[in-house]
């Protein structure tokens, strides 16, 4: 596994729609690798692949010690609304309130090439509808009310 340099909020390649991963090989799995070693350095909860410069529709969420790897997800159904802070690996230093579904169903493939379905509330929902946002090339700084620099201060 490999350090990945995250993409930074400025890039292009974050605005733009990641493409479908036509094949599942051995590069596709050593991206995944890399991206979660990458979001684990950086203390994240979760990674999308334009984030590391990749253009595909890969992402991946650690939340409550559960990883998932989704190759081409697909939300599939939403449910109920939670406001909460969140952050970015690609916007260092900042949070914003942002609105995401309080329940959220998505599919995709797993590195096998197996389809499966993950279900997520509270932190985990929050982390799959933001991945997801990435390969659609939008940003949380889209939907937040208020950008701001964290308080300093122990929580
Ligand atoms: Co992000």
């Amino acid at each position: 596994m490999a350090l990945r340099n995250i993409v930074l909020e400025g890039d292009e390649i974050l605005r733009k729609r990641a493409r479908e991963v036509a094949e599942i090989n051995s590069h596709v799995c050593m991206i995944l690798d890399d991206m979660l070693e990458t979001m684990r350095e950086h203390d994240g909860v979760g990674l999308a692949a334009p984030q590391v410069g990749i253009m595909k529709r890969m992402l991946i969420v650690e939340v409550d010690e559960q990883i998932i790897e989704l190759i081409n997800p697909e939300i599939i159904e939403t449910d109920g609304i939670q406001i909460e802070d969140e952050g970015c690996l690609s916007i260092p230093g900042r949070i914003g309130t942002v609105e995401r579904p309080a329940y959220i169903k998505i599919k995709g493939l797993n590195r096998e090439g197996q389809e499966v379905t993950y279900e997520g509330t509270g932190l985990l929902s929050v982390a799959l509808s933001h991945e997801y946002d990435h390969l659609e090339g939008i940003l949380y700084t889209d939907k937040a009310s208020n950008v701001r620099e964290p308080e300093n201060r122990d929580r």
